[in-house]
């Protein structure tokens, strides 16, 4: 796949190949809509303050940093790891299966630039989720 012409030019982050922070900001506004919306993710959106505001500035802006972006989530958030960030929250494999698969759907609901780096996206995060439920954590 590399070429002559690419030789030079620093490799695009995923944060560029997916459209940057209009795309994030697009995906979440798309997840939390969704998880305010359809009644699939009720137990999910039950364990949410009633404003999601908040979420839907952090939530872009962690995703940012972490494709490869601005990292001001983790300049707001010195030495805070998402993973124990959660850790007080009671997640269930429940909460955690509908948080993962209202992602996946933000994501291919959001016309992402790159469909791979898409795929990849809605395949980490789903892991990351699944791996926050109370049983998954126990291994941590
Ligand atoms: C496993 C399923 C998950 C559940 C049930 C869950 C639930 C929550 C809850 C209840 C909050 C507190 C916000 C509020 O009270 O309104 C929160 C905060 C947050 N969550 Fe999750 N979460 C999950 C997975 C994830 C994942 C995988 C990510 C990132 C990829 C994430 C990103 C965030 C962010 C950015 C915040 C705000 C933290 C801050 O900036 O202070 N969550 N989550």
């Amino acid at each position: 796949m590399s070429t002559q012409a690419h030789a030079d030019a620093p490799a695009a982050t995923p944060y560029e190949r997916i459209g940057g922070s209009t795309a994030l900001r697009r995906l979440t506004d798309r997840f939390y809509d969704l998880m305010d919306t359809d009644p699939a993710f009720a137990a999910l959106r039950a364990m949410h303050a009633a404003d999601l505001l908040p979420m839907r500035e952090s939530l872009p802006e962690f995703l940012a940093g972490w494709c490869g972006g601005p990292r001001r989530w983790a300049e707001a958030n010195p030495g805070k790891c998402m993973m124990s960030l959660h850790k007080p929250f009671p997640i269930s494999g429940k909460t955690a299966g509908q948080w993962a698969d209202c992602m996946t759907r933000a994501i291919a609901d959001s016309a992402l630039e790159d469909s791979e780096i898409a795929n990849a996206l809605a395949d980490v995060l789903t892991r990351m989720a699944l791996g926050m439920a109370r049983e998954g954590m126990e291994q941590h």
